[in-house]
């Protein structure tokens, strides 16, 4: 028996993995591997050669492929959200995507964070779960079909966000308030959201059904802020859907 068998038969999660791609998610996966007690080769950069018999490719999506067809490993797996296995071409493989976000030089909080994984066979999806678990991440299960759903909610949850309160950002400096005292409003918000989901935890004008002051918000904002008007609708459009549930 081959030792990943061997491993994988031992237990859910093995002891030995490579990481292909020095970049954000690369350095901060090795090292969170690391301090989970897996013996992890790299992360290693273009053109080398891993030993590992698991590899995890931490490239960029169009790159996938290419890198995948370049290691020889018996089972290799990709940590992109969008992508679906067929990147991986005729291989072994699984995916493994953390529902974090990884900024350069950081460590990244995987503890407690969610984990899309999917896998070609039984034993590829358990290489990704034993990762996940490794990582004390809560693993679940994504179909390729649902994939590009999967990924623009994950999108809406974290780069629209940012988007969003940058937005308000921007109008509230027309109003001489600063980015520090929209803080702890968005926490709030964001906590009650996270504590009773979205019909409990809306307020404000729309959820009052306050039709002046929505009116007032959005002349205001075609004043000070004209390009923001569209996002503006269609926010309090949803809002109101909201409302209704
Ligand atoms: N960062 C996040 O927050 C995050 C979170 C979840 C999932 N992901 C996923 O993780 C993957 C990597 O994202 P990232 O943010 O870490 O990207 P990144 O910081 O741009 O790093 C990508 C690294 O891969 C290297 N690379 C490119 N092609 C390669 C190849 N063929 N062989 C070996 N190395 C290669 C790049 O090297 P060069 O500079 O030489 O091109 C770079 O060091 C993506 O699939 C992304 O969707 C990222």
């Amino acid at each position: 028996m081959r030792e990943l068998d061997r491993n994988l038969s031992e237990s859910p999660t093995f002891q030995r993995c490579a990481i292909v791609g020095a970049g954000r998610l690369g350095h901060a996966l090795a090292a969170a591997l690391r301090d989970a007690g897996i013996e992890v080769e790299g992360p290693l950069g273009r053109g080398a050669q891993p030993r590992a018999e698991v590899v995890l490719l931490c490239v960029p999506d169009g790159e996938i492929q290419a890198a995948a067809e370049a290691t020889a490993a018996q089972l290799v797996g990709h940590c992109s959200g969008a992508t679906t296995l067929d990147a991986l071409g005729d291989r072994e493989g699984f995916s493994l995507h953390p529902l974090m976000t990884v900024p350069a030089g950081a460590k990244a909080p995987f503890e407690g964070a969610g984990c899309a994984i999917a896998g070609t066979t039984e034993r590829a999806l358990a290489a990704a779960r034993g990762l996940a678990r490794a990582l004390r991440m809560r693993p679940v299960e994504v179909a390729d079909a649902d994939r590009a759903a999967y990924h623009a909610a994950a999108s809406i949850a974290a780069n629209f966000l940012v988007t969003l309160e940058s937005a308000a950002e921007r109008l509230a400096a027309t109003a001489g308030v600063p980015r520090e005292h929209l803080v702890p409003l968005a926490r709030a918000a964001l906590e009650n959201w996270a504590a009773d989901g979205g019909e409990h935890a809306l307020t404000g004008p729309v959820a009052r059904r306050d039709e002046a002051t929505i009116a007032r918000q959005r002349q205001a904002i075609e004043e000070r802020a004209p390009d923001l008007l569209d996002t503006f609708d269609a926010l309090v459009a949803a809002s109101r859907v909201l409302a209704e549930a």
